[in-house]
């Protein structure tokens, strides 16, 4: 069967990731029909837009879609397109997966997570005004639907993936509304899943203990800034940005994106890791049920990182990009 797939190069290091991507992809012989549709900053200037209605359009028809990072400019300018394509096609769920590979160094040898972020509302709802020069505000924007959405997700992928625990990260002792209504969802919810066990954690105590014993945590549910937040601390568990894959989920349609940005410092030198690219890749294709070319790729990349011959610049070697996925295809 083919598989109808957009594909997104994106900015910076994107169309580098992207391309090692295809390429391993396209090796591990999975059917599947690419549209290649441009987003972010070389799309402006013809457009007016970052984010143009042709590639909402492709992700709605082809329901599945794989990207590079796109740059969203600090303060004024236009409104990140990441956040916009999740609202647009209603992502409610990012999943990031968070694992030791043997071969990659880190202080840490048997991490094993997985981060389930709110991907829709909080924070980056996008309110905000300015109170002429001397003040600002942004709202928080937490919702009873979209919190119960995200922890019946959590609970739903956790009993799928054989997970036994969700701990809910959050801020309820000082923003006890909005915070406080996230916590109180997820409670609801576990009452209602008794099979996975439960616990929950205020965020600034999270970072501590995820940086003395990450292992010690299963599943975590964590609102959209918190999630954002946590998830490049957990990257620097594991080895850092270039290894850590994601999944933005909607109802039926799916968007697959590493967690790391267009990384300006080293775009265009061949040097980004695509590990993270390739690992949603993966995930990718577990999504559209192509399970065994998935175990393929993924023991072939444990493969590669086990022998620690061709790894990329961040990981201590000197690999460029599309050597590191060369080695990969070689060892299909
Ligand atoms: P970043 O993730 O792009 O880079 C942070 C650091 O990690 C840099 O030193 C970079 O060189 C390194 N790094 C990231 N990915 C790497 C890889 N694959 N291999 C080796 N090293 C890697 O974060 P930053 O600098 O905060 O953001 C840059 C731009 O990316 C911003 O415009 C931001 O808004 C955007 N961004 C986009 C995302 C997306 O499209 N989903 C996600 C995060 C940021």
């Amino acid at each position: 069967m083919t598989h109808c797939v957009t594909l997104i190069p994106g900015d910076g290091i994107g169309p580098e990731v992207m391309i090692a991507t295809r390429a391993v992809i396209d090796a591990s012989e999975v059917d599947i029909s690419w549209e290649i549709v441009e987003a972010g900053r070389k799309v402006i200037d013809e457009f007016g837009t970052p984010l143009p209605n042709y590639v909402i359009d492709s992700i709605k028809k082809n329901k599945v879609a794989i990207k590079g990072p796109i740059t969203t400019p600090i303060g004024e300018g236009f409104r990140s397109v990441n956040v916009g394509l999740r609202q647009a096609l209603n992502l409610y769920a990012n999943v990031r997966p968070v694992k030791t590979y043997a071969g990659i160094k880190s202080r840490y040898d048997d991490v094993n997570l997985i981060i389930v972020r709110e991907n829709t509302e909080d924070l980056y709802a996008g309110i905000e005004h300015s109170i002429g020069d001397v003040a600002a505000e942004s709202i928080k924007i937490i919702t009873r639907a979209a919190s119960e959405r995200i922890a019946e997700f959590a609970f739903k992928m956790a009993r799928k993936e054989d997970r036994k625990r969700i701990t809910v990260v959050h801020k309820a002792n000082i923003m006890k509304l909005s915070d406080g209504l996230f916590l109180k969802c997820a409670k609801e919810v576990a009452e209602r899943n008794k099979d996975i066990q439960f616990d929950d954690m205020i965020v600034d105590a999270m970072s501590m203990k995820l940086v003395q014993n990450p292992e010690k945590y299963d599943v975590i549910l964590m609102p959209n800034l918190y999630g954002d937040i946590l998830s490049d601390l957990c990257a620097g568990l594991v080895g850092g940005l270039g290894v850590v894959p994601g999944a933005n989920i909607g109802d039926d349609v799916a968007v697959f994106e590493a967690v790391h940005g267009s990384a300006p410092d080293i775009a265009g030198k061949n040097i980004a890791n695509p590990i993270a690219s390739i690992l949603s890749g993966v995930m990718m294709l577990r999504y559209l049920g192509e399970y065994e070319a998935a175990d393929r790729i993924d023991i072939a990349l444990a493969k590669v990182l086990e022998e620690g011959k061709v790894i990329t610049s961040d990981l201590g070697g000197n690999a460029k990009t599309m050597e590191f996925a060369e080695e990969i295809i070689r060892n299909l």
